[in-house]
């Protein structure tokens, strides 16, 4: 199917060109300001090249990509959003083929949870699709946090944010701890940070995904202070910290792309780890990058037995493969000793 892609590099460029965010008198020192101006000559070439208009929409790449998003352990209500979210902006493309009207579409998100429950792993395959849906010309992510977009003088904030925006623009621009931005009250530069989000995605609404990440209850408080905010982000989603059973699977997930496994013995005793975890109100426990730095400490574990017990250093396809109970227990050992 072909569908015609709502962007106007020329309407974007303007926008740029005309961005409120510049402070109209900037001190001479910022010479950074003629750099962007470079910049937006080197922008307009890149934006031609992806105004090709006519985009094809590859099923099979679809397809692909929401098979990779089945595949994560859990997130049940996220995968249906996104599932809900693919037939939306396809329905729509067919719309506007038979010439409908549409309404605007805003996919703005807010992600909501704790560190290691998926968000940068979602977002990534939230931006792929949404190229291959023919939403966005390009579909990368750039993560950023507080200190890639708040300045510290009059006109810094404005110079960064708007840098960022460039770079992701016909992606997706992921902000990481968002909440922290509204830190500092009225007169911190977060708030202009906020406001030039607020501006950005109007302005590029057809070229650019925003999403703002970060914990619950610090991004309810953050959305409840800045209703701006809120009205143009309607997508929610929430990654809620994953059970003890998740993680046993998500560490058998990660095992398995390593081509190694673990033994009867090497998952009780992770089981065992996770459960303690949990039993001690551990603030990371749900957390499944922690159960990957488990996992890549175990392996090296693994490694320093083989060798420290053989010294011919000949080993079976299996041994090189099984993680043991006593493997896992030093990769867990080891990154609680890095927390504490
Ligand atoms: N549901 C899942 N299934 C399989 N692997 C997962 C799942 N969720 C997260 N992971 C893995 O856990 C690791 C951490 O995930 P990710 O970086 O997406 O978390 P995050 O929420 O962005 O964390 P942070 O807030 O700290 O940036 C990655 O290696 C990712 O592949
Ligand atoms: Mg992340």
């Amino acid at each position: 199917m072909k569908i015609r892609l709502n962007i106007n590099p020329e309407a974007q460029l303007a926008n740029l060109k005309n961005s409120t965010w510049l402070p109209s008198k900037l001190p001479e020192s910022i010479k950074t300001v003629k750099t962007l101006r470079n910049d937006k000559a080197k922008e307009k070439k890149t934006s031609k090249a992806m105004d090709n208009n006519v985009r094809e929409i590859n099923n099979e790449a679809i397809e692909e990509i929401l098979k990779e998003l089945n595949s994560l352990v859990g997130l049940q209500e996220v995968k249906t959003l996104i599932h809900e979210l693919r037939s939306f902006v396809e329905v729509r493309n067919m719309r506007i083929e038979q010439g409908l009207t549409n309404e605007a579409m805003a996919l703005h998100m807010i992600f909501k949870g704790n560190p290691g429950t998926g968000k940068t792993t979602v977002s990534r395959i939230v931006g792929r699709l949404f190229k291959e849906l023919g939403v966005l010309p390009k579909g990368h992510v750039i993560e950023v946090e507080r200190a890639d977009l708040v300045g510290e003088y009059i006109g810094h904030t404005a110079i960064r944010a708007r840098e960022q925006v460039k770079k992701a623009l016909g992606g997706v621009l992921f902000i990481d701890e968002a909440y922290s931005l509204a830190r500092g009250g009225d007169k911190d530069f977060g708030k202009e940070c906020v406001d030039c989000l607020v501006k950005s995605v109007e302005d590029f609404r057809d070229n650019l995904i925003v999403i703002l990440s970060g914990y619950k209850d610090e991004m309810n408080i953050f959305l409840k202070t800045n209703p701006g905010i809120r009205s143009r982000f309607p997508i929610q989603l929430e990654f809620p910290d994953y059970a003890t059973k998740e993680l046993l699977e998500i560490a058998d997930s990660m095992v398995k792309e390593r081509e190694y496994y673990l033994s009867g013995e090497g998952k009780l005793a992770l089981e065992k780890h996770l459960n303690e975890q949990e039993r001690n109100g551990h603030p990371h426990r749900g957390n499944a990058r922690l159960v990957r730095n488990i996992i890549e400490k175990s392996i090296r574990r693994h490694a320093v037995r083989l060798l420290s017990t053989n010294n011919e250093k000949k080993f079976s396809r299996q041994e090189l493969m099984v993680l043991e109970a006593q493997d896992i227990t030093e990769g867990c050992k080891q990154c609680y000793d890095e927390k504490k």
